[in-house]
């Protein structure tokens, strides 16, 4: 039976990622608010049969919830979980872990951040029951001036933290912080 991955926040810069473990072999479920973004993530890759499309906020913890009770009473075990959430959103995952870890099964959560991770680590949910991996998303150091990174450097550096399978991941730089670009 295929592996299943949940990819949420997936129509920006995750789509590649969703694209590449739909290739892997996964059947992948891709969440965001807008369908017609998640189609496109769909119809861009070699492999659309393999995809499930979860068009929500994921503010609404309640429907968040009944999502992923569907999701897993109809698919089955969810292995693997990659994740780029606003900070404005602190319920998404222990309520996708609330739900994946139930009875004791496991899973790994990618968790992306951004730079600020570097320096202020985000706390990992209590009891959320996953391995737990942190990619944090730096810059690009240039001779005279720093960038932050492309979308395509942002999900070649997911991919490798998930074939790397490390508690921690840094795609591009974050030293010397300093250097870190102005938005
Ligand atoms: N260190 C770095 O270099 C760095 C770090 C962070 C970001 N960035 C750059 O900044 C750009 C913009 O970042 P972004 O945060 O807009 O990321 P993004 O990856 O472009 O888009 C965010 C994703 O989350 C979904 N989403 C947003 N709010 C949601 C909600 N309430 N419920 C469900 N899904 C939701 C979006 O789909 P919907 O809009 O359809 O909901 C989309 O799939 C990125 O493309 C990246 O290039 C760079």
């Amino acid at each position: 039976m295929a592996q299943k991955a949940l990819v949420v926040g997936a129509s920006g810069m995750l789509t590649e990622v969703a694209r590449w473990l739909a290739k892997q072999g996964y059947e992948v479920t891709v969440v965001g608010r807008n369908r017609g973004k998640l189609e496109e993530v769909r119809d861009g890759s070699s492999h659309p049969e393999s995809f499930t499309l979860l068009a929500l906020d994921y503010h609404q913890s309640d429907y968040l919830r009944e999502a992923m009770e569907q999701l897993v009473a109809k698919q089955g075990h969810i292995q693997l979980v990659v994740s780029w959430i606003h900070q404005t959103a602190p319920e998404v995952l222990p309520t996708i872990g609330e739900v994946l870890s139930r009875p004791q099964k496991e899973w790994n959560l990618y968790h992306v951040c951004g730079s600020r991770a570097w320096r202020n680590p985000p706390v990992v949910p209590e009891g959320i029951g996953c391995t737990y991996h942190r990619i944090i998303l730096g810059f690009v150091c240039g001779e005279k001036e720093s960038r932050w990174l492309t979308n395509g450097e942002i999900a070649q550096g997911v991919i490798q933290a998930i074939q790397a399978a490390e508690p921690q991941f840094i795609v591009g730089s974050v030293e010397p912080w300093e250097r870190r670009p102005s938005y």
